[in-house]
């Protein structure tokens, strides 16, 4: 009997690291794959669906400009609830620490279907950094029928919020996965025109909630005083299409000779950037995980992680919000040609078999269950 399995996302990040898995469910015959967007991103979701050619049953549309938390949370609840009473799938996958990814799990809840959490178990143990991510990733482990752990820490963490071992899988990252499926597709994409040839690249991102109020002025900041004091190298920071974000940028970094603003780029033209620059400074959650698996530096843009892995791997540093430490950080990786003494070869999130094994658990819950 084929199980309908319906897997809701609806960001960027989510999309991405849902992608292997979603194909996996797509070419197995033991699975019928569903798939629901809820739009809570719209130009950067529709990007990733159209690379990686993921079949959609349906697009809720949900995003509105500056968008609220109360907003999003209740047209999910609602629209959501309304998709799962139509299509009445056996299990519903969620990924990550969205606002989509708990409405998701809660909706099914409310309608007693089974859920899936994958990425589970990620915590930085503060309530509001990152936020809202940390309240959501800790109440979609609650209400998880089985919770999909990337590594070792994370089913650590999910013992101790109480959650049974018999809930929890140690599967890796599908990150992983995911730069597996894109690598053989990378070219270099037109805007590598505006970077000066041999001039290194360093990537910067910025996006996180908890960092609009000073964060993003103070990396700002920094990008002036570094781009001035590396004229050799070119930062390139493809912006987030957060209207929030977007004013607090352009109004300080805009018009530095090599520095090159973009818009968000696609996932394969992005991962090129990743591949062949010298250094990363971000705020991300997936950037980390893509840094370690791809062995660049990168310069965590937070005051703590629930990555602690991509910490002790060596090729991510936690530097805050330091306008100081940021720029000495940057300053000893200049000088050391940025190059990692000591960085870890192996990589914490797995070995891209990711979507393999929560596939093989799925079957096993249907079997064990039913
Ligand atoms: C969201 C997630 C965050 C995740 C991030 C990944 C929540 C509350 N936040 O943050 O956890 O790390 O995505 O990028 O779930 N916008 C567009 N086009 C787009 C996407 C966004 O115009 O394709 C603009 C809209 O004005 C929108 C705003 O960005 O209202 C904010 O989007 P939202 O999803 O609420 O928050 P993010 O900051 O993107
Ligand atoms: N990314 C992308 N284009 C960009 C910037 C980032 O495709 O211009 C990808 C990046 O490779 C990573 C993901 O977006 O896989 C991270 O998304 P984001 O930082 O928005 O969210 P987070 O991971 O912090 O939740």
């Amino acid at each position: 009997m084929r199980r309908n399995i319906l897997s809701i996302f609806g960001t960027r990040p989510e999309a991405i690291k849902m992608a292997p898995i979603v194909k996996a469910l797509e070419a197995d015959p033991r699975f019928d794959s569903h798939v629901l967007l809820t739009g809570q991103h719209m130009q950067m979701l529709d990007d990733v669906v159209q690379m990686f050619e993921i079949l959609v049953w349906r697009d809720l549309n949900v995003m509105k400009h500056r968008q609220t938390l109360p907003y999003l949370t209740a047209a999910l609840a609602t629209q959501i609830s309304d998709a799962l009473a139509e299509l009445q799938p056996d299990m519903v996958l969620v990924h990550g620490d969205t606002t989509t990814t708990f409405m998701g799990a809660l909706a099914a809840t409310y309608a007693k279907i089974p859920v899936s959490h994958v990425e589970a178990g990620l915590r930085s143990h503060q309530k509001f950094s990152p936020f809202p991510e940390e309240v959501n990733r800790m109440l979609t482990d609650q209400v998880s029928d089985l919770c999909f752990a990337p590594t070792e820490e994370a089913r650590q963490n999910l013992l101790h919020a109480g959650i049974d071992t018999s809930r929890i899988d140690v599967v890796g990252n599908s990150i992983v996965d995911a730069v597996h499926m894109a690598l053989p597709h990378l070219r270099a994409p037109d805007m590598m025109s505006k970077v000066r040839p041999g001039s290194p690249m360093v990537i910067i991102t910025a996006h996180r909630r908890e960092n609009w109020d000073t964060g993003i002025a103070i990396f700002s900041d920094a990008l002036v005083k570094l781009s001035s004091s590396h004229p050799e190298l070119t930062f390139v920071f493809p912006v987030h299409l957060n209207p929030v974000v977007r004013e607090t940028v352009f109004g300080i970094a805009a018009g530095l000779p090599n520095v090159v603003l973009t818009d968000p780029l696609p996932y394969f033209d992005f991962l090129y950037l990743l591949e062949h620059c010298a250094a990363v400074l971000s705020d991300s959650g997936g950037i980390q995980e893509e840094s370690v698996t791809l062995h660049k530096p990168m310069l965590l843009l937070r005051e703590v992680t629930e990555r602690p892995e991509a910490v002790t791997s060596g090729w991510v540093k936690l530097v805050g919000q330091d306008e100081d430490l940021i720029v000495s950080s940057f300053e000893h990786l200049v000088a050391s040609g940025f190059v990692v003494l000591g960085a870890d070869g192996v990589n914490p999130y797995g070995d891209g078999t990711t979507a393999v094994q929560i596939l093989a658990r799925i079957d096993d819950y249907f079997n064990a269950t039913h």
